[in-house]
């Protein structure tokens, strides 16, 4: 069993130099468990303004339940990972049929809920319950790491095991929420990652195994990620007067139920894009191409090439299925785009 150092200084450094924001002010689980998920998705900043009109919107888990399934993607709609949002709709439906509209307030029933893992029950166990449970995250990991100069693969399941041990006995003696959350706040503003740590403001410094052994560039060591799979796609906004052609995504797998423009499997020339079309018993009058992006998934790139088409009115009958004519003012309001074809919204 590893054993951390005391880790008591980083306490009253966390009361003095932490960040003001906005989920450090309320017990609520349900706000707690907005800000955790979201800030699974990207940094502390981009995630405020979401946080604020997530919850003006749905302030409570009763509206998360109720919520149009539309509003809810139109709220999350740039975060990116729709999943997580429809999980969390989900999580809302348990709590309002099995919990009676009480948020639970065990780690094992917050662990249950849709979409909730180990450190995201740790979070809203020790932040809105006081809880002794630790939230171990990315920061966490490279902190831990650090303290006890931990040479092995932190991405690997069984050190985040050995880590989050560790974690856990060393919180025994402390006020869990502050705790937890002193570490991550360490991580996200000192510890920092890729060898830039900034231990000469460090609280934990005279204590830190890694720096002492000058390792702090090394540890925590991160095994490289598989590569992505690489998707070459031809995305198509096709035109009829002031309406564009979008479809649904399926409803399961990658950004399910979203909307999207028509797109061609490969890279597609604007011959083979004219030949497809006509294919389909449509008359494109002019195809322009639009330039070419790229989208990154965790598992998958996108290598897009756009083009603008214009097409015949007699076209609007004859659109593969699926597929409708959206008015261009609509866009905005009604449909809920992915972010993967941000370069080509100007277009729609
Ligand atoms: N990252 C994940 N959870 C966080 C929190 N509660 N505060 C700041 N950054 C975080």
């Amino acid at each position: 069993m590893l054993t951390l150092p005391d880790l008591t200084p980083l306490l009253a450094w966390y009361e003095e130099s932490k960040r003001d924001l906005p989920w450090r002010h309320t017990k609520d689980p349900y706000r707690i468990w907005v800000s955790e998920i979201m800030l699974q998705q990207t940094r502390v900043e981009a995630v405020l303004p979401y946080y604020r009109r997530f919850l003006d919107t749905l302030p409570t888990v009763k509206a998360l339940a109720e919520a149009p399934a539309d509003l809810l993607l139109k709220l999350w709609e740039g975060l990116g990972y729709y999943s997580r949002v429809r999980n969390m709709q989900r999580a809302a439906n348990s709590i309002m049929t099995e919990h009676g509209g009480n948020f639970p307030d065990t780690y094992e029933d917050i662990r249950a809920l849709c979409g909730i893992g180990d450190y995201t029950a740790g979070a809203i166990a020790s932040f809105a319950f006081g809880l002794p449970h630790p939230a171990v995250d990315g920061n966490v990991l490279r902190v831990t790491a650090r303290l006890l100069a931990f040479t092995e693969n932190i991405l690997a399941p069984a050190s985040k095991k050995l880590l989050t041990a560790a974690v856990a006995k060393e919180l025994a003696g402390h006020a869990p929420d502050v705790f937890n959350q002193a570490l991550m706040e360490l991580g996200a503003t000192v510890c920092l990652p890729n060898g830039t740590p900034k231990c000469e403001v460090c609280p934990l410094a005279d204590r830190c195994q890694a720096r002492m052994l000058g390792k702090t560039d090394t540890i925590p060591l991160r095994a490289k990620p598989a590569p992505r799979k690489k998707e070459a796609r031809t995305v198509l906004i096709l035109r009829i007067n002031d309406t564009v052609v979008l479809r649904k995504r399926p409803e399961t797998g990658l950004l399910s139920g979203l909307f999207e423009p028509l797109c061609l499997d490969g890279k597609q020339t604007t011959a083979e894009v004219a030949a497809t079309l006509q294919g389909m018993g449509l008359s494109p009058l002019r195809i322009a191409p639009i330039g070419e992006a790229k989208h990154i998934f965790t598992h998958l790139e996108w290598h897009m090439t756009g083009f603008e088409v214009q097409l015949d009115i007699c076209d609007a009958a004859k659109l593969p299925d699926g597929c409708f004519l959206a008015p261009r003012e609509e866009i905005d309001t009604r449909y809920a785009l992915p972010s993967a074809y941000r370069f080509y919204r100007p277009y729609l």
